[in-house]
């Protein structure tokens, strides 16, 4: 099956994005990643509802939505109608984290928990049982086009390993700075998704550099 890979439309034009989503469509791509940011847990402001309502229509990708907003909980149903698949929040963002990804399963999504670089695996210890996804950051978000945390690579080791001590089948996404190089490293510690924005999007040829990850294996 290879990598899942979901390209980060954050860093497509968005003055084209009809067509980048294109490029998505005809790609190996299994995932688009859509980055909702509110300027408060993110020192950062990207698009919001209405945008991906509209990528909803266009895509036919599943929808991989990472949530950067405080108090992720309020709008989960909202994400859902707007055509969201996999609605992702920050365990830092949602005091009763266990409650926010029932909801999200209630709601017809799969569950996502984020981890910014300095938050450890260990926090997932009571909860990697509810989880579907878990997105492990490999830069402070807020931002594309950052340089990669190495770090994140041992994480992704040590997740692995609690995933496979909880009997959970919870997929590991690894968000920021990927690249091949970072992806095979990422890739060959148990990672089962990339995301990838200025990678993708400014390569000349993004079908391509899509595949190139996607062919990446462990
Ligand atoms: C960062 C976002 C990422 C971003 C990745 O806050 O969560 O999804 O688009 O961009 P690159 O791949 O350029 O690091
Ligand atoms: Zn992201």
């Amino acid at each position: 099956m290879g990598t899942i890979v979901s390209p980060s439309l954050l860093a497509a034009d968005f003055m084209n994005l009809g067509k980048e989503i294109e490029m998505v469509n005809r790609s190996e791509a299994e995932w688009v990643h859509l980055d909702i940011m509110d300027g408060v847990f993110v020192p950062n402001i990207s698009y919001g509802l209405p945008v991906v309502e509209q990528i909803k229509k266009a895509s036919r990708k599943v929808l991989d939505v990472h949530l950067m907003i405080v108090q992720p909980e309020r709008y989960v149903e909202a994400f859902r109608k707007a055509g969201a698949d996999i609605l992702t929040v920050h365990a830092e963002a949602s005091a009763h984290l266990h409650r926010t990804l029932q909801q999200i399963k209630a709601c017809g999504m799969k569950a996502g928990v984020a981890l910014n670089p300095h938050t450890p695996v260990g926090t997932l210890e009571d909860i990697i049982g509810e989880a579907d996804v878990v997105l492990v950051m490999s830069v402070n978000p807020g931002f594309g086009g950052q340089s990669f945390i190495a770090h994140a690579v041992e994480k992704v080791r040590k997740l692995k390993r609690l995933i496979e001590e909880a009997g959970s089948e919870a997929l590991i996404e690894v968000d920021g700075g990927v690249n091949t190089e970072t992806g095979r490293l990422l890739v060959e510690a148990g990672a089962d998704a990339l995301v990838a924005g200025s990678f993708v999007f400014r390569s000349e040829h993004p079908e391509e550099t899509i595949r190139e990850l996607k062919e990446l294996k462990a």
